[in-house]
């Protein structure tokens, strides 16, 4: 039937970049230090999503048959603002350490990668190993600071090796994702993705507070939802938009086709988190590979829940109080799963991926672009 739906196994259209992945980021990660060695690599050992490099894999791969242009260099201030409007205001915006633990071989050679019969570069399949060291990092922290126990079915790293090494691994990532990052000698993209590190912290302290104002009884106000989306956009959409951008612009795009990939990245991360936080009422722990419900327990309240408030006005006070007292994550559970929160909260995930996809209409017809599209359909279709 010519007219059925065209369903794409986005894996399997990047399935040979895939398979390089790992090792090349065990590579990345190796140290003379046996233990940093071994703290580094853990998140390497189980199978993660690989949602970002999946995605910055069929970007390049659905912009390079779009049309390239010769790069413009903006004009460079190194006095430029370092911070960026709210993404929200704008929908339209625009050598191995010398340590004696460090060897050179630890950094994988460019040998790794086989340039005959892709259309992805060499420093496309680097950027996407660089976005899944950022997101690693980023869990090797949070982990800590959420006080996990559990990431990927297995005892989180701060359980099997305490927060100091789970800190350390974390910035070490961060330091060799840096290497990484300058030998693309690319300082657009390296600006992009050092911009994404210090979103990641931007978002997580926004997240510190459940709303602008540190109130005890605070009062339900469209800011609220707002304030939630920025924190949102920084703490998840920033990583997958930038590095979708950065895919674009290594290949060559054209400002239009840079753009059209960071819309789709920036409408895909949002859907993503909302996601992430409704699976985080509704499915059982065992299912996710990481406790559920954990939201509540860390006093955050997110999407579900402030559609709830909206017509539930008494939740005001336990979020000022971040579900702190006796009984307050169960009452607030209850009103949750009485109210239309969870259906609100999946309708939004929808209209971003609606506006991802839309995005990248115009890109010429390819495997990858119904790759990326089939993408967005897993995002609202995951259970973990
Ligand atoms: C997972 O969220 C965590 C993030 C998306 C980012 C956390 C960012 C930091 C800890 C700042 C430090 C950043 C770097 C780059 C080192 P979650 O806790 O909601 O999800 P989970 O249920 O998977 O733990
Ligand atoms: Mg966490
Ligand atoms: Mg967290």
């Amino acid at each position: 039937d010519p007219n059925a739906p065209i369903s794409v196994d986005p894996f399997r259209t990047v399935a040979k970049e895939m398979k390089f992945l790992t090792k090349n980021i065990r590579q990345l990660l190796g140290s003379g230090h046996p233990t940093l060695d071994t703290v580094s690599k853990y998140y390497t050992q189980s199978e993660g999503k690989y949602v970002r490099p999946m995605l910055v894999l069929l970007m390049s791969r659905a912009t390079a048959l779009t049309e390239k242009t010769e790069r413009e260099i903006s004009p460079f201030s190194v006095n430029r603002p370092l911070t960026e409007p709210s993404v929200l205001a704008d929908e339209n915006p625009s050598a191995p350490d010398a340590t004696a633990y460090t060897t050179a071989s630890s950094i994988a050679p460019d040998a790794t990668y086989r340039s005959e019969d892709s259309d992805i570069l060499p420093s496309q399949r680097r950027l996407a190993e660089i976005t899944e060291l950022i997101h690693t990092a980023s869990l090797l922290h949070d982990d800590v600071i959420d006080h996990s126990v559990s990431r990927r079915s297995a005892p989180s790293a701060n359980i099997e090796f305490g927060n100091k090494m789970a800190v350390l691994a974390g910035d070490f990532l961060l330091g060799r994702a840096s290497v990484a990052l300058a030998r693309l000698r690319d300082p657009e993209v390296t600006e992009l993705l050092a911009t994404v590190i210090a979103n990641l912290v931007e978002g997580e302290f926004m997240q510190l507070k459940n709303t602008a104002s540190d109130e005890r009884n605070p009062v339900w106000t469209e800011n609220t939802l707002t304030y939630y989306l920025q924190k949102t956009y920084l703490k998840s959409a920033s990583l997958i938009s930038k590095s979708c951008r950065a895919a674009a612009i290594l290949g060559g795009s054209s400002p239009e086709v840079v753009e059209a990939s960071y819309q789709y990245g920036k409408n895909l991360g949002l859907a993503f988190q909302l996601v992430d936080d409704m699976l985080d009422y509704t499915i059982s722990g065992e299912e996710l590979g990481k406790p559920a419900g954990a939201d509540l327990e860390l006093g955050l309240a997110t999407a579900p829940l402030l559609f709830a408030w909206k017509d539930n006005k008494s939740l005001g006070k336990l979020v000022g109080r971040k579900f702190s007292e006796n009984g307050d994550v169960q009452r607030a559970r209850e009103i949750v799963s009485e109210s239309t929160g969870l259906e609100q909260t999946r309708a939004l995930a929808q209209d971003y991926v609606d506006k991802a996809i839309q995005s990248i209409a115009f890109f010429p017809e390819s495997e990858a672009k119904n790759g990326l599209i089939e993408m967005c359909t897993k995002v609202m279709q995951r259970r973990k």
